[in-house]
């Protein structure tokens, strides 16, 4: 690999600069205003796979955004990597909150990235992430060091749940057929801390409404006697736990596998400080659910949070009101072997039995997903540790993530094969959020990982 980890070393600024020039396009997928830019950005990507040498380009349309295939064949007996990610980003709102337009990537300096880092949305979350898997995969091909076959599957949906991807799949399976799936979408403990995420989250979301009058009231006119939907709302909402912050919803937590003492004693080993990670949120404590460490309650325990919610009067001044109805949007996430479609059922179930009968409520799902574990005796995970050996110096520990990435139990299901989660962002660069941002650091340490992990790969799958 050293032609190609030459080659890296001589095209570093064209493949920033490349980097950037995708970041400009505003691949938003959950808000219809973007469309043309989702669009944009999958020719984008396809155009580059092109250019890198990928045979069989080709945007595959769906109901939604189209998924981007390529691939290179170069002996069927050889194994087979197919490689995912997704173009597509998370809204940039609030856009007051960004210090520079999310849209027109700019490097700074940070004291975690004193190398610089790139703030734009998607810049780790995924863009800069599945854009490292094309820059290595042409550097391996210029140099004709590819040592096995690889297929691209690049889709526009994982923000909003990888519906048409799960589709895709099932009716692609021939053509996508593959020995591992290789994915960075996760992040690395820190950048002298390398580990490699064996485990993602599940997840149930879903939308409330509680509905009052039959129209907004004036407060004191029916205050007192009217049940008000946002204050009933937020009742309910807070008996969703109790003063453990344990959630108690019947039936809960039923499938829950425990974790031995031994696993959590390991988990917990891994490099964490409570008050650094109190400091950087700037909170005087953490609220999780009790008898666990943070480290747990962010990987192997389910969790229950209201993401937005709103009723009533929010504008400028005072306006008295009672108003008819109030929701919220709530999202669970859930660890193996907890089932999304039946958590999603006890929630609404136990969600409408606590109703009072001043309001009607409803629960309406949004997407789910199942939670995925990955085991570290198999012949992908000691690659992908090899890789990161090699290029950090140090071996990687395996890590729980607290993430969702749904399709990843999907992969295992349609294609019978395990992922592996190579991912090189910094739970703290701020993705989904405002600034979010990715190290330069972290884009060339995984162009650089990438191809050792092909080689080793196909070595230990002879
Ligand atoms: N890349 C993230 C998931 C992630 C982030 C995993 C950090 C591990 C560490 C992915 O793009 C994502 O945001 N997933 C969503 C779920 C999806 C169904 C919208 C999530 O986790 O909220
Ligand atoms: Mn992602
Ligand atoms: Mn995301």
């Amino acid at each position: 690999m050293t032609g190609t980890q030459d080659y890296i070393k001589d095209n570093k600024e064209r493949f920033l600069d490349e980097l950037l020039d995708l970041l400009k396009i505003p691949s938003v997928s959950a808000d219809p205003a973007y469309a043309d830019d989702v669009r944009k950005t999958a020719e984008f990507v396809a155009s580059k796979l092109t250019t890198a040498g990928a045979d069989n380009v080709k945007l595959y349309e769906t109901a939604g955004y189209p998924i981007v295939y390529g691939d290179k064949i170069i002996d069927k007996s050889l194994p087979t990597i197919l490689v995912y990610g997704h173009y597509d980003v998370q809204p940039p709102d609030p856009l007051e909150l960004w210090d520079s337009p999310p849209f027109e990537p700019v490097i700074k300096k940070t004291k975690l990235h004193p190398d610089g880092a790139i703030f734009a949305r998607g810049a780790c979350d995924d863009k800069g992430q599945a854009y490292m898997h094309v820059k290595a995969f042409e550097a391996m091909m210029d140099k004709g060091e590819l040592p096995c076959n690889v297929k691209f599957m690049i889709e526009g949906e994982e923000e909003v749940g990888s519906d048409n991807l799960g589709v895709f799949c099932k009716e692609h399976a021939e053509m996508l057929s593959c020995d591992v799936v290789l994915l960075s979408d996760t992040s690395v403990i820190a950048n002298d801390v390398p580990s490699i995420t064996v485990g993602l989250r599940g997840l149930s979301y879903v939308e409330v409404e509680v509905v009052g009058p039959n129209k907004d009231l004036h407060s004191g006119v029916y205050g007192g006697a009217v049940g008000n939907p946002v204050n009933i709302l937020c009742e309910m909402i807070a008996s969703l736990k109790d003063d453990n912050n344990h959630i108690t919803i019947p039936g809960f937590y039923d499938d829950v596998v425990t974790v031995s003492q031994d696993d959590r004693a390991k988990m917990n080993e891994a490099p964490f400080s409570l008050e650094q990670y109190q400091e950087d949120l700037k909170i005087d404590s953490v609220h999780g659910e009790k008898g666990y460490t943070v480290l747990e309650q962010t990987s192997i325990r389910p969790t229950l949070d209201v993401n937005g919610m709103w009723g009533g009067y929010t504008g400028e001044g005072a306006k008295t009101v009672l108003p008819s109805k109030a929701n919220a949007k709530i999202s669970m996430r859930l660890v193996p072997n907890q089932d999304s479609d039946k958590i999603t059922e006890l929630f609404q179930k136990h969600f409408e039995s606590i109703a009072p009968k001043s309001v009607k409520v409803t629960v309406t799902p949004h997407h789910g997903g199942s939670p995925a574990v990955t085991p570290t005796d198999t012949v992908e995970y000691k690659a992908a540790a090899m890789a990161m050996k090699q290029t950090y110096g140090k071996e990687p520990i395996p890590q729980r993530s607290g993430g969702s990435i749904p399709i990843v139990a999907l992969f295992e299901e349609v294609f019978g094969v395990k992922s592996v989660l190579l991912g090189f962002g910094l739970d703290s660069d701020d993705i989904h959020s405002p600034n979010e941002h990715y190290g330069l650091f972290n884009y060339y340490k995984g162009i650089e990982t990438i191809p050792y992990f092909y080689q080793y790969y196909a070595e230990l799958k002879k």
